[in-house]
C-alpha cells in the first residue's frame, strides 16, 4: 500500500462536501490511506477512525453507520473493531472512536452498525 498522504484536492473531493464535513472533524490538511476490510480509503489525519469512516459516508456514501448505537466517548465499547496499525505485527481489538487514523492502518473487522458499500470505481 502506498502510504503517502494526499490533500483533498489531490483526491478530487468536492469543496462544498469538504466544508460540510468539517463540522464533524478536527482540523486536518491531508488524508491518510487506511485499508478498510479489502478497500483503501483516505481518512482525515488527526481524526479517529470512527470520524474518518463517517467522513467517507459524507463524501461518497461508501460507509453507512447506525449512529444510535455509538456514544463516541469511549464508554459504550460498541465501536470495537479488529485493527492492525502499520507498526504492529498483529491485529488487536480497538475502539474506532478512540484510535487516530494513521497511514497504513488496516481495519480488518468493522463493528456491528457499520456497513461498507463496495466501490466499483
Ligand atoms: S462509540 Fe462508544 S466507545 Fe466508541
Amino acid at each position: 500500500m502506498d502510504l503517502t498522504p494526499k490533500t483533498p484536492a489531490e483526491l478530487g473531493i468536492d469543496a462544498d462536501l469538504l466544508d460540510e464535513a468539517s463540522d464533524i472533524l478536527q482540523p486536518f490538511e491531508k488524508l491518510v490511506p487506511v485499508k478498510v476490510l479489502d478497500e483503501i480509503k483516505y481518512l482525515p489525519e488527526n481524526n479517529s477512525l470512527w470520524r474518518g469512516l463517517q467522513f467517507c459516508g459524507l463524501i461518497d456514501r461508501s460507509v453507512t453507520i447506525d449512529f444510535g448505537r455509538f456514544c463516541l466517548a469511549g464508554t459504550c465499547t460498541h465501536c470495537k473493531g479488529l485493527v492492525q496499525e502499520a507498526d504492529m505485527d498483529r491485529r488487536d481489538a480497538m475502539l474506532l472512536c478512540q484510535t487516530i487514523a494513521k497511514a497504513g492502518t488496516h481495519i480488518k473487522k468493522l463493528p456491528d452498525g457499520f456497513r461498507l458499500k463496495k466501490s466499483y470505481a
